[in-house]
């Protein structure tokens, strides 16, 4: 199914696609579940790493930080994705498929001095995006508490606790954080309609 049929037939299929999530982590868990545990694994001991391509992950990743006094490491692929949605929605499905693991533009300097790594990112595809993938082939975590903190637009966290697993299994996962945020999709339909409604001078 194309990332485009989804989103247009998003009341059908939000029942359909409710898929098996781990305790705790369904769409609207609260943060404070993990605040205790995270602030005495946090400051210096921990690192928020995260990606983004909106900003709705970075508002969550500086809020950790702030709180418990963590480094925070944004996370860049080499190639930059596409700035036009739709040509995103198919380098994306792409690379779920493949299983493609982008190249990262850096990697975290000294990981091995954590003991707990907040990862955040936005699900693309029903799971995690290809570039998390590449970050945890590329970082040793085992030992380490795993957090995640995801974003979606309204379908859930789908697969990505799955994707954490396997490509971390040496590390502790624990309860993250989720929550719904504004696809870029339905901000991007209602300019192109409010630009259509207006009339321009001149
Ligand atoms: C390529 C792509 C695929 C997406 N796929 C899904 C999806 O399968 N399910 C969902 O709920 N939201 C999906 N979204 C919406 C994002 O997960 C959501 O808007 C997220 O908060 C964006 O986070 P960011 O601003 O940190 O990039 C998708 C967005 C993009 C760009």
């Amino acid at each position: 199914m194309s990332q485009s049929s989804l989103f247009s037939r998003r009341g059908a299929l939000m029942t359909a696609l409710a898929l098996p999530l781990s305790a705790g982590l369904g769409a609207g868990s609260s943060l404070p579940a993990i605040a205790s545990n995270a602030r005495q694994a946090g400051g210096a001991n921990g690192l928020v790493a995260y990606y983004t391509r909106t900003g709705n992950t970075r508002v969550i990743a500086r809020q950790i930080s702030r709180a418990l006094g963590t480094d925070i490491f944004e996370i860049r692929t080499v190639d930059p994705y596409p700035e036009d949605y739709e040509e995103q929605v198919a380098v994306a499905e792409k690379q779920r498929v493949s299983g493609f693991e982008p190249p990262l533009a850096a990697t975290v300097p000294d990981i091995r001095s954590y003991e707990t790594v907040f990862l955040g990112f936005p699900i693309w595809g029903m799971t995690a995006p290809a570039m998390i993938r590449s970050f945890l082939s590329r970082h040793d975590l085992s030992g380490k508490t795993l957090v995640p903190f995801i974003t979606h637009g309204g379908y859930g966290i789908g697969q990505s606790l799955k994707v954490l697993a396997d490509h971390a299994p040496a590390a502790r996962l624990i309860e993250g954080f989720s929550k719904q945020c504004d696809q870029e999709r339905e901000t991007l339909e209602e300019v192109t309609r409010w630009l259509g409604r207006i009339e321009m001078p001149g």
